[in-house]
């Protein structure tokens, strides 16, 4: 792509700029929600970049503002892949097994938004924030 112009650029790199905050890793603080991506090899192998492609831009285009997207790596459960872990404060976090695109799309509209599970695709919910 040949970017034209100081403008297209300066939108490029806000666009950009907006994503890589939303991928961003740290300490987690209470009033954050954390959507945590495995991205093992086998996580990647199963379509994991594609799930947090899709995570990343629903967050963004439905402006969600109090919530992280983060890479993690293993966690343990190869045969699930692509797993996602959702941790809103005060709930117990909820790790999700099988996550494609349209899942991901359903764990925003359903739980992130409406604090409805999913339940058919959940492998844990009882355990410690990771
Ligand atoms: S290597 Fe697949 S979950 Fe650990």
């Amino acid at each position: 792509m040949a970017i034209k112009s100081l403008d297209e650029l300066r939108k490029i790199r806000e666009a950009s700029a907006k994503k890589v905050n939303l991928r961003e890793t740290g300490n987690s603080s209470e009033d954050i929600i954390e959507v945590l991506i495995g991205m093992a090899t086998c996580g990647i192998a199963a379509g994991a970049r594609e799930t947090l492609n899709t995570f990343i831009d629903e967050i963004d285009k439905k402006d969600i503002k109090n919530i992280r997207v983060i890479q993690v790596g293993c966690m343990g459960y190869c045969h699930s892949e692509p797993t996602v872990q959702v941790n809103i404060p005060g709930n117990s976090p909820v790790l999700y097994g099988n996550v494609d695109e349209k899942m991901a799309i359903d764990i925003i509209e359903k739980h992130i938004l409406n604090n409805e599970l999913l339940d058919e695709n959940i492998l844990i919910k009882t355990f410690e924030k990771a």
